[in-house]
């Protein structure tokens, strides 16, 4: 019990200064409450409004993939440099240490293989376990034009509703099937699709031609995958022209994962992330990076 004897008299009221209400600093997140927005800001920086997201999930249906075959020796050096894990469950229990504090994204649909059709996923992980393993949000793949599409744009809304009863975000991952075309209408679509039944960010790639149609379109914020592994200097220029063209930031699995220098990659794409930096600075600091690491 406090003593009630001898209390400080209360003065420091600041009568004239009114309390300050201030917005949220994530496209298209002012409304929503505050463990949401708790969580974003946990996913994006604040200063920078940007995030990089290191992911490692593709094992959910292609298995050990290349780079992911030893996530305990291959991956843990990167998460130090990663604002965000996506990841599953599977490893992030088995692998990841849980005195991290990267932001956690969980990829909660799954069911399909690459031996089979993609698109036919259901949702495979429990509201209960995203909110036991404490994550910052939920990722569900929506294949839009796939032959399941329905089914996984049914996946997405009802990881949003149950995510909105306790608070935590849904990033919709739109996936391009081999069939369907990569370009700013389809991903104009795909993201708007998902924007428009309650994704709190989106998860999609970049295109060359009239990217900004993409990102200007999607009332919610969007961040590039990487696609598959391309020269260090090509994946740094892709993301610094996405950022540019309004992207909140990256989802880089293989770009950065099957690099010769991870390490050095992530630092370098952090660089045109959250400091604005060139493609050609970045790729002189990871080049720097990739020297001083083989000197060791
Ligand atoms: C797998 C995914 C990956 O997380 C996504 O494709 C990002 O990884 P990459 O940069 O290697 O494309 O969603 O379904």
């Amino acid at each position: 019990m406090p003593d009630a004897d001898g209390i400080k008299e209360a003065k420091m009221f600041h009568c004239d200064i009114p309390q300050e209400t201030r917005g949220f600093f994530l496209k298209g997140a002012n409304a929503l409450d505050w463990g949401m927005k708790n969580r974003l800001a946990r996913i994006f920086n604040p200063q920078t409004g940007k995030t990089v997201m290191l992911a490692i999930d593709h094992g959910y249906f292609q298995g050990p993939t290349t780079g992911l075959e030893r996530v305990d020796i291959n991956i843990l050096p990167l998460v130090p440099y990663a604002d965000t894990l996506m990841l599953t469950r599977g490893i992030l229990r088995a692998v990841i240490p849980p005195s991290t504090s990267q932001a956690i994204v969980l990829r909660v649909s799954g069911g399909a293989s690459i031996l089979k059709e993609l698109s036919n996923e259901d949702i495979a992980v429990d509201i209960e376990e995203s909110i036991r393993l404490n994550v910052c949000a939920m990722a569900v793949q929506v294949f839009i034009g796939g032959e399941f599409e329905k089914q996984s744009i049914i996946n997405m809304t009802k990881m949003v509703d149950i995510g909105n009863r306790y608070g935590i975000p849904t990033l919709a991952v739109t996936a391009v099937g081999k069939d369907m075309a990569r370009d700013a209408k389809y991903f104009r679509l795909a993201c708007r699709i998902c924007a428009e039944l309650g994704a709190h960010y989106i998860k999609t790639y970049y295109v060359e031609k009239d990217f900004e149609t993409v990102t200007s379109s999607c009332p919610v914020p969007i961040v590039i995958a990487g696609g598959k592994k391309i020269p260090e200097l090509d994946a740094l220029t892709m993301a610094y022209n996405a950022i540019k063209e309004g992207a909140a930031g990256v989802d880089m699995g293989r770009n950065i994962f099957q690099s010769d220098a991870p390490i050095a990659m992530i630092q370098a794409v952090r660089a045109v992330v959250h400091d604005h930096e060139t493609p050609k600075k970045a790729f002189e600091l990871y080049k720097s990076l990739k020297k001083s690491m083989k000197c060791k």
